[in-house]
């Protein structure tokens, strides 16, 4: 059984400080944002192992997509368990699971930092969500002690590096991307949590990660629709951080005007750079630390 233990003190930020935040326009937002990348997610599952009967921890679930795509891989006899902190996202997650029919998906309502179960996952993953911890070590590390002996941790996060590079022949889009990329600098979000990865599941005491990287592309509007909609979610944080989006004119024309410069280049844009790295724990751990354990006795 999973329970909250709600007086432990928690290293997370407050809830409203969510860089994203949780208006309509945002959910909406994930839920697109999903569906492009559900491919990519899935493969990568795939490839760590994530399948039928098993119990899964989704750290972060926002609107429930990756538990949803969960909840298919792992089939009825297997079972996914959602984390989200802000109820009304796991309100919307509930919805959508109930209305795509599953029965093995489930939410709770607490922060990352506290969660307490008295049973092991077989695995335990997440997207998006270790860049927006002001320290992610910690809550790897709490769900490498979730997860069973010789279990999966397997989590995809972004780089923003890449992207950047890519939109010099493509003015209006390149500073968009800027702009966002200095909202999310100076809200404290680290964009570069993907290759972080690599160090952070062996703080984390996991073996050093299978890892690789994916980068969508496209020149279609809602493609690029995605990330104008991002700029938006973030407008008060940039206001909040003093950084200026005037220079990108009005916000509504945005995604029309970087439209017709993709065009005019006769170019595609990146949505997002999403690296994924997974590894196993050891067999040997002791999963009370989730470290490898001193005697080679096996936990069960
Ligand atoms: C960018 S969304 C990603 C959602 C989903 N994993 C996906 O990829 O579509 C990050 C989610 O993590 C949640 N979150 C952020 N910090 C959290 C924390 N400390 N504990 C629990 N959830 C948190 C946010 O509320 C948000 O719903």
């Amino acid at each position: 059984m999973l329970t909250h233990t709600p007086n432990r003190k928690t290293t997370s930020q407050a809830v409203t400080d969510y860089p994203l935040g949780y208006t309509d326009a945002e959910h909406q937002r994930l839920i697109r944002q999903a569906a492009l990348i559900a491919p990519i997610t899935e493969r990568f599952f795939r490839e760590a192992g994530i399948g039928p009967g098993q119990h899964v921890l989704d750290l972060g679930s926002g609107m429930g997509d990756v538990a949803m795509l969960v909840a298919r891989l792992v089939g009825s006899s297997g079972e996914v368990v959602g984390i989200e902190r802000d109820p009304n996202s796991i309100a919307r997650a509930q919805a959508r699971v109930a209305a795509a029919g599953f029965r093995n998906a489930n939410f709770l309502n607490t922060d990352v930092n506290n969660i307490a179960t008295n049973r092991p996952f077989d695995a335990a993953v997440g997207r998006f969500i270790l860049m927006f911890l002001p320290d992610p070590v910690f809550v790897l590390r709490s769900a490498v002690r979730l997860v069973r002996p010789g279990g999966v941790v397997a989590f995809q996060e972004p780089s923003w590096a890449p992207m950047l590079a890519l939109g010099a022949r493509l003015p209006l889009w390149s500073r968009t991307r800027h702009l966002i990329h200095e909202t999310l600098l100076r809200s404290g979000a680290n964009r570069e949590m993907g290759l972080a990865l690599y160090s952070a599941f062996q703080e984390a005491g996991l073996p050093p990660p299978k890892m690789h990287l994916e980068m969508p592309l496209g020149s279609d509007a809602d493609f690029i629709r995605l990330t104008s909609d991002l700029l938006c979610s973030l407008r008060p944080l940039a206001e909040q951080h003093k950084v200026s989006l005037r220079e990108l004119g009005d916000l509504d024309t945005l995604s029309d005007r970087i439209c017709s410069e993709v065009a005019a280049a006769n170019s595609v844009v990146s949505l997002i750079v999403v690296v994924g790295a997974w590894s196993r724990k050891s067999a040997t751990a002791d999963s009370s630390r989730g470290e490898p354990a001193e005697s080679s006795e096996s936990v069960g």
